[in-house]
């Protein structure tokens, strides 16, 4: 039973595998461990789409370990705007100066949990992949898969044990890394989380969660807290600059503290909302200030209101560190999504 799942599910990535750009091909040598390891730190909490033009970004900027770890961490977060989950940015950065030092990449599972920002999912992940080690990866993907297939009907996130020692009983001892990516491909193309089609699953004849009659209800999970909401204000302060005119426009940036909500980040100036709990309202529209609108976001643990203020005053100098950026390329300013958003409703 255990070995058949196992081959089930390779006879079938060996046919349907998704060619991506991280991956070899299905029984091929492992990609550098380089590569693996960029993509998994991507591939946490965001799709195969949003990560892919990012890790091609990456690589031909900073084709290797050694020159991501010579790079800048400005540089970086600023090429990781727009992905999100900025500490894995941060940790990105040290990790690689960890790696660089050492020479290389540590082969086993265990030595690389212990690297930067490296949790057991990741460190699993590259162990199988890049290095062809026996270990057990699970993802939500491969969650929802074994979850499904043993029926385990325990609610998320109680079952997790059951789910991974079920796991590890069907995870072969050779192939590990294209298994566990089989597992993934399995849940994000055909066990996905709105639909399961059993009809073509490999593993339709041995799922007992089809054999339920009810797949889409596994896994279960505990009922969700409502998402608290916050509010803040940020600033926006142009000059006409150098070039003058229309096409001349500065807007006022500033780098945000390294740790903290988009701790690193450049961005618009803002009331501190971070660092506050809650922000506190209605922003105090006095003098030459005026509303350019609001921008909506979800974070994780919360759903966030940032009010947009302009600055319509005569030619001011703000005080403390930023730097006047050209608002014709604000797009590359790197800016996290919720500023690029503010950007976007008062540049437009
Ligand atoms: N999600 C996380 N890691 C992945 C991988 N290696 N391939 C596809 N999806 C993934």
């Amino acid at each position: 039973m255990t070995a058949t799942i196992s081959d089930t599910l390779l006879d079938w990535y060996d046919a349907h595998a998704r060619a991506l750009p991280w991956r070899a091909p299905p029984g091929a040598p492992p990609m550098e461990p380089y590569r693996v390891w960029l993509s998994e730190v991507m591939l946490q909490q965001t799709t195969v789409a949003a990560v892919k033009p990012y890790f091609e970004k990456f690589v031909a900027t900073w084709p290797d370990v050694a020159a991501l770890a010579a790079a800048p961490e400005e540089a970086v977060m600023a090429a990781w705007a727009g992905l999100g989950y900025y500490s894995r940015a941060r940790n990105l950065v040290k990790c690689a100066r960890a790696v660089a030092g050492m020479g290389g990449f540590p082969r086993s599972e265990v030595e690389l949990k212990r690297l930067p920002g490296l949790g057991d999912y990741t460190a699993a992940a590259i162990a199988a992949i890049a290095f062809s080690e026996r270990a057990v990866v699970v993802d939500a993907n491969v969650e929802r898969v074994v979850a499904r297939l043993f029926a385990i009907a325990e609610p998320l996130p109680g079952a997790r044990r059951a789910i991974r020692a079920q796991a590890d009983a069907i995870t072969p001892d050779t192939r590990a890394g294209d298994f566990a990516q089989a597992m993934m491909d399995l849940g994000a193309t055909i066990c996905t989380a709105r639909d399961a089609k059993c009809l073509l699953c490999p593993l339709s004849a041995d799922c007992a969660g089809r054999a339920s009659g009810d797949p889409l209800r596994l896994p279960v999970k505990a009922a969700k807290k409502a998402k608290p909401k916050r509010t803040g204000t940020a600033f926006w302060i142009e000059r006409a600059g150098e070039e003058g005119g229309e096409t001349g426009r500065e807007v006022w940036l500033v780098q945000r503290p390294g740790t903290g909500m988009l701790g690193g980040m450049r961005s618009l100036p803002d009331d501190g909302w971070s660092a506050k709990g809650d922000g506190h309202g209605e922003p105090p529209l006095q003098g030459a200030w005026r509303a350019a609108g609001v921008v909506r976001h979800s974070f994780t643990h919360f759903d966030f209101e940032l009010s947009v203020v302009a600055y319509a005053g005569d030619s001011t100098q703000p005080e403390g560190k930023g730097e006047w950026w050209p608002v014709k390329t604000i797009e590359d300013a790197g800016l996290p999504t919720l500023f690029a958003k503010a950007a976007r409703i008062v540049s437009a």
